[in-house]
């Protein structure tokens, strides 16, 4: 009998990263590859990578060198390095050069020629390195190896065509391109058929779908048309640009049953020299106004953001104006990033960087209120009813079920294997900043 072959997938960064991932674990298993937990047991092993932040590539860095062991154990092990990383020069000769128990190198644009680049290895025509520069339209539709049952992440519009000046994606990812709207559709269904309750659409700026698109079509639409799907209970998506984030969406938002309702608006910064200097396209004015007209057409909505303190010439004046606006806006959640300088973008080659300690304290200070913030907004949720999609058994408990809101909070309730995959009405009885917890209401 053949031995089993196994593979390991690690992954860093983002959903988008995330959902790569399991494309390429969809063509490893179509070549015959069984997925495993143990390094030493796998017979390839893939790191995908990310470069938004300095930490993410220490920490490829950091397993690269760990992974050498295991190369030296087992002589045929392949290691294949992609993701973001690869699509900049200079991590691509460096892994070339000092890690060469790595067998291949590539890129964003072409993960679909995986099995083609192990192939080429596994026939000994030594270490492979392929890394498109452009892309070459949109990379093919993949078949994917979900993790959940009742969840998927359905890819609508890749790259990003905004060019932040803090920001590497573009350089990375590529130009936009939006998904034809009927292949999107057509995946949304057959996920529905297999079983999937919720989907969460992804794009780095799901706003700007359509708009390189010949016909009409644009985001509201795609929502419109995927609501109409049987069996789906729940339609996510991410990350809306606030400058796209429009009245016709918004309204969509308000009127699609399916349709989550929460939205994740990343400002980024609350000061108006610093918008502009990021190029985010709006001010802090603008913002405002977008996110009270959401809360006031759809009251129960929860609103998530991102921030990056310590931008280069962030003045302390402009940190308050930040603490001001998350004071007065009172996200539900916010994503808070120190300022990480990338090589290449604009930003990075500023002599006004920030010093590393007063980035912390501020990162700190930041922290700290929306914590409390975060806190003070469960609490509220206590003793209310709210429906959950319950998805399974928690990371941590096999038996603690978990499930999210509407609004994207993850509650707690009581194992009980018949409700996997069902919206359920659950009373509130404990909340912490991030979790809540609550007891089945029996209709
Ligand atoms: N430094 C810190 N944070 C960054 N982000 C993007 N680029 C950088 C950077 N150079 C953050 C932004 C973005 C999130 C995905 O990552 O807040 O919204
Ligand atoms: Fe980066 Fe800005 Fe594009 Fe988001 S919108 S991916 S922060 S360039």
């Amino acid at each position: 009998m053949l031995k089993n072959k196994y593979y390991k997938i690690i992954t860093y960064g983002c959903q988008m990263n995330e959902h790569d991932s399991e494309k390429l674990a969809g063509m490893l298993e179509e070549m015959g590859y069984l997925p495993t937990e143990e390094l030493a047991e796998s017979d390839i092993i893939i790191l995908n990578t990310c470069v938004i932040r300095e930490n993410a590539e220490l920490k490829v860095y950091g397993k690269l060198g760990e992974l050498k062991q295991y190369k030296r154990e087992n002589p045929d092990l392949i290691i294949g390095i992609g993701g973001c990383m690869m699509q900049q020069d200079e991590p691509v000769a460096e892994i070339y050069k000092k890690y060469q128990h790595v067998d291949l190198i590539f890129g964003t644009h072409n993960i679909h020629h995986l099995p083609a680049l192990i192939e080429k290895i596994a026939a000994g025509k030594g270490r492979v390195v392929e890394v498109w520069d452009e892309e070459e339209g949109l990379i093919p539709d993949l078949p994917s190896q979900r993790k959940s049952e009742n969840e998927a992440w359905v890819s609508i519009i890749q790259g990003c065509n905004n060019f932040c000046t803090y920001c590497i994606v573009p350089y990375v990812r590529g130009r936009e391109r939006s998904r034809p709207l009927n292949a999107i559709v057509n995946e949304c269904q057959q996920l529905a058929a297999d079983g999937v309750k919720e989907i969460t659409l992804l794009g780095q700026n799901v706003n700007s779908y359509g708009k390189d698109l010949a016909d009409e079509t644009d985001f509201p639409e795609l929502l419109s048309q995927l609501n109409e799907i049987d069996g789906l209970l729940r339609i996510r998506f991410m990350t809306s640009h606030p400058r796209d984030f429009s009245d016709k969406l918004l309204f969509k938002i308000k009127e699609l049953d399916k349709v989550a309702k929460h939205i994740h608006l990343p400002v980024q910064s609350g000061s108006n020299k610093v918008l502009k200097e990021m190029n985010r396209g709006y001010k802090r004015e603008y913002y405002f106004e977008r996110v009270k007209k959401i809360q006031q057409e759809v009251p129960e909505v929860s609103i998530s953001t991102d921030f990056i303190v310590g931008f280069p010439g962030e003045s302390e004046k402009d940190f308050e104006q930040t603490i001001a606006m998350v004071e007065e806006l009172k996200f539900d959640m916010a994503y808070t990033f120190i300022y990480s300088p990338r090589s290449g973008t604009p930003a990075a080659k500023r002599t006004d960087q920030v010093p590393e300690e007063v980035k912390k304290e501020r990162l700190q200070r930041l922290m700290k209120l929306q914590n409390q913030i975060s806190y003070q907004k469960n609490q509220a949720l206590i003793g209310t009813t709210q429906e959950i999609l319950v998805t399974g058994p928690s990371d941590n408990d096999p038996e603690v079920f978990a499930g999210r809101t509407s609004t994207n909070k993850l509650c707690f309730i009581e194992r009980d294997d018949n409700l996997i995959g069902k919206l359920v009405k659950v009373k509130i009885k404990t909340a912490k900043s991030w979790t809540l917890e609550g007891n089945v209401v029996n209709a």
